[in-house]
């Protein structure tokens, strides 16, 4: 992996209490097809000890999203065409890749989706947490292999004094996301990014790991940023949350504001088209028609041809990321701007009723009750 190019004259840091700041954010790759804008221009901020969720269909660029944060993109194909990444103060694409690993496993850790394939299968698990703990903590093997039974036994593995000798394959999916989760947490990152932590897990078993990751979270004051495909994961794991379609944030805001008065059409399709927001394991890929190839974007609003509520102008105009609804939450559509006012408010009724907002109201009191 080289590195990426440096960011010419990046700007000023943000505010002590922001941990991780991603600024304009443009992640691309080269193949032989052409360029894909997988990442094209996103901005959001996690505050400490935070949560927010990123949420969108198939290929919206969640996962990328996450790997550019970690620097763990191969480059090239991928190239950091734009933006800036701040994290603890520090802007982190600029940075040598040595220090950013300093930085990997140590103040940030992830938990894929497959533990399997991120875990070492020629060696134990006891190994693998440990050799994270002595690298980033340079600390005595038998301290770091102390730690390591101490993170399985706070995840909630029994008898950690043995499994700490088995090896990956010698666990269920179950256990093993439990490894990857105590592997992230043994050296206590201040930022913990889930990219789809739960989905290779059957039902029972995502219920336990997602209580286990908000109990932590809770517990250790980390920040969580949460890629998933599940509304209903959102509702009951986050604060605040950014919704992605074909690269761009289209809609941001808290979760109520977001699960309960979507304000951008392509969030209150995801919405309308899962009958309880509330209910876990469903696929956002029921929206009428497809995501559009990478390779020919519409022109304008990328959502147009998918939109009920598109007209001429969403063809010719890309819309921006702008205020809709109050209260910081923003939605990329034109209906927000001056020129879709008056269609905004006669289209009010049908997307009231397109939205069913007393499902999402009772769902979201469940999810603020559980
Ligand atoms: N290594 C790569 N080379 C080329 N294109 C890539 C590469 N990795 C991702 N992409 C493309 O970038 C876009 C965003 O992919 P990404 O994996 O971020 O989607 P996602 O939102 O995480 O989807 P999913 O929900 O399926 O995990 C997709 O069009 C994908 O095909
Ligand atoms: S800008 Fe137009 S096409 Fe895009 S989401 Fe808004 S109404 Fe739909
Ligand atoms: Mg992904």
């Amino acid at each position: 992996m080289t590195e990426p190019k440096v960011v010419a004259g990046v700007g000023v840091p943000p505010p002590p209490e922001i941990l991780l700041d991603v600024r304009n954010l443009k992640t691309h790759f080269h193949v032989m097809d052409g360029t894909v804008p997988a990442v094209d221009g996103i901005s959001f901020s996690l505050p400490r000890g935070e949560t927010l969720g990123i949420v969108g269909e198939s290929g919206s660029g969640k996962s990328v999203t996450a790997l550019t944060i970690m620097r763990l993109l191969d480059i090239p194909p991928a190239e950091i065409v734009e933006g800036e990444i701040w994290f603890d103060g520090k802007e982190i694409l600029s940075m040598p890749i040595d220090r950013m690993r300093r930085i990997r496993g140590n103040d940030m850790a992830m938990i894929f989706q497959e533990p399997l394939t991120s875990l070492n299968p020629v060696f134990t698990v006891g190994d693998q947490i440990a050799e994270q703990v002595e690298t980033h903590r340079k600390v005595r093997r038998k301290e770091a292999w102390d730690r390591a039974i101490q993170s399985l036994k706070l995840v909630g593995i029994p008898s950690p004094e043995r499994r700490v000798k088995q090896y990956p394959h010698e666990m269920s999916g179950g256990m093993r996301q439990r490894v990857m989760i105590a592997m992230a947490l043994s050296c206590e990152p201040k930022l913990l990014i889930a990219d789809e932590p739960t989905t290779a897990l059957d039902v029972t078993i995502q219920a336990q790991i997602l209580e286990l990751l908000k109990e932590i979270q809770d517990r250790t004051d980390s920040a969580l940023l949460l890629i998933t495909h599940d509304l209903g994961v959102v509702a009951e794991m986050v604060e605040n949350v950014v919704v992605m379609y074909a690269g761009q944030i289209v809609e941001e805001g808290s979760v109520d504001q977001v699960l309960m008065t979507p304000r951008a059409p392509y969030t209150m399709g995801l919405l309308a088209s899962i009958p309880n927001v509330h209910k876990r394991g469903d696929r956002l890929s029921v929206i009428k028609g497809v995501v559009p190839s990478p390779f020919n974007l519409p022109p304008a609003c990328r959502f147009e041809p998918r939109c009920p509520y598109a007209w001429d102008l969403c063809r010719r105009e890309p819309p921006e990321l702008v205020a809709a609804g109050g209260r910081g939450q923003r939605a990329r559509c034109l209906l927000h701007t001056p020129a879709g006012e008056s269609r905004r408010r006669d289209l009010l009724e049908a997307v009231e009723t397109l939205v069913d907002v007393p499902a999402q109201q009772e769902a979201a009191a469940e999810a603020a009750g559980a």
